[in-house]
């Protein structure tokens, strides 16, 4: 049941509905209906007794390139049963709607992808898809690695045994192009989405501020409020999965 006031809805509704260059700003919130356990979450049964650090940091992987694999086979096998929630379908709607919008994502989970959003910006990577810790160029799919493969497997490329998730790991510095593709959103876009995120990761969070500080319409979705939700242009206190088709396809003449 939608406790929202309606003239929240029909703001947030009709300011989408006069977009044409919307970019979503999304993090671990849009994907909670989807039941993904947050990092945290999985560290539990055997991954309990480890800290991050021992896990998603390059230095893990030099030291443990075996546990830090076994990790990430453990994450990738609890998102085998999760999938894609009604707010990544209206985001993916949106898309169809209006091709040019953009998804800027700090998610690895590739939920935004995989409900046929084609525009997007993985800011932090995508779980799915290995890379070469040696920084051979390509990324791989997970399906792609051979059965019975060293662990961790080959890189096609070298031939080492040092494929790793392509994920921004704990003291890592983003991918500069992703950076420089999320910036140019930014600026070309007239209406920024932010559902979900906490803001407290940077350079990620500085995303929403520029989109803030340049006077762009703003629309946040959140059950909290956060660093952006006063200034914003429409906050809505609520669960992605819940409002967000309301937003969308409440909007749209004819839903896609
Ligand atoms: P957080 O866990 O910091 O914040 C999640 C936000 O989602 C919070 O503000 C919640 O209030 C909100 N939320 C919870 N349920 C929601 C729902 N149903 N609908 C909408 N919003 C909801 O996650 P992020 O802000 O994404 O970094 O964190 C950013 C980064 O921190 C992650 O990408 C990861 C982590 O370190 C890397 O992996 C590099
Ligand atoms: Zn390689």
């Amino acid at each position: 049941m939608n406790t929202l006031p309606d003239d929240l809805i029909s703001k947030a509704q009709s300011l989408i509905a006069a977009s044409r260059r919307p970019v979503v700003f999304s993090g671990a919130g849009v994907s909670k209906e989807s039941g993904i356990p947050t990092f945290r979450d999985a560290l539990e049964g055997l991954w309990a007794k480890y800290e991050p650090e021992e896990l998603a940091t390059p230095q893990a992987f030099e030291r443990q390139p075996e546990l830090v694999w076994n990790f990430y086979q453990h994450r990738r096998d609890t998102l085998k049963d999760c999938q894609p929630n009604p707010a990544h379908y209206a985001i993916a709607a949106l898309e169809r709607d209006k091709p040019e919008t953009i998804v800027i994502t700090q998610n690895v989970d590739g939920f935004h992808q995989q409900a046929g959003n084609q525009n997007v910006i993985p800011l932090h990577g995508n779980i799915r898809e290995n890379r070469c810790y040696y920084g051979c160029p390509g990324e791989w799919p997970q399906e792609a690695v051979p059965e019975g493969d060293t662990v961790p497997p080959r890189c096609p490329q070298c031939g080492e045994s040092s494929l790793r998730p392509n994920v921004v790991w704990f003291g890592e510095m983003l991918n500069p192009a992703l950076m420089e593709a999320a910036i140019e959103a930014v600026d070309q876009c007239d209406t920024f989405i932010i559902v979900g995120t906490s803001g407290a990761v940077q350079p990620a969070a500085s995303l929403a501020l520029k989109a803030l500080e340049e006077g762009k319409t703003v629309i946040e979705i959140n059950p909290d409020a956060t660093m952006y939700s006063e200034r914003a242009t429409v906050f809505l206190p609520a669960r992605a999965a819940q409002v967000l088709p309301l937003l969308i396809l409440g909007g749209m003449e004819r839903p896609c």
